[in-house]
């Protein structure tokens, strides 16, 4: 599977959902999450994502180990999204910003 990590939240750039053939994004305040039981690894997000948050599951570096178990929850319950929308206004100035997980709205 294919994994959302930490670069996506606050910048929710969206740019992802648009080629996923499966549409195995969902929607949550300010993150994405990919579905991992639906997601067939075809690859097409990952290049798409201009934060470079979307990883596959082994080459996921050490430090977003953890949000593999995060996408799996929170795909459980967030709304399913397949078109892309504006990405909130200070999306650039959040990009590459260390430790964002303690912005995650939920
Ligand atoms: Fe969708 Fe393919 Fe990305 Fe999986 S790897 S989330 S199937 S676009
Ligand atoms: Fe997030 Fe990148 Fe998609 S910032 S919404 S994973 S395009």
């Amino acid at each position: 599977t294919f994994v959302v990590t930490e670069n996506c939240i606050k910048c929710k750039y969206t740019d992802c959902v648009e080629v996923c053939p499966v549409d195995c994004f969902y929607e949550g305040p300010n993150f994405l999450v990919i579905h991992p039981d639906e997601c067939i690894d075809c690859a097409l997000c990952e290049p798409e994502c201009p934060a470079e948050a979307i990883f596959a599951e082994d080459e996921l570096p050490a430090s977003q180990r953890h949000f593999l178990e995060l996408n799996a929850e929170l795909a459980e319950k967030w709304p399913v999204i397949t078109e892309k929308k504006d990405p909130p206004e200070d999306a650039e100035s959040w990009d590459g910003v260390a430790d964002k997980l303690s912005y995650l709205e939920r």
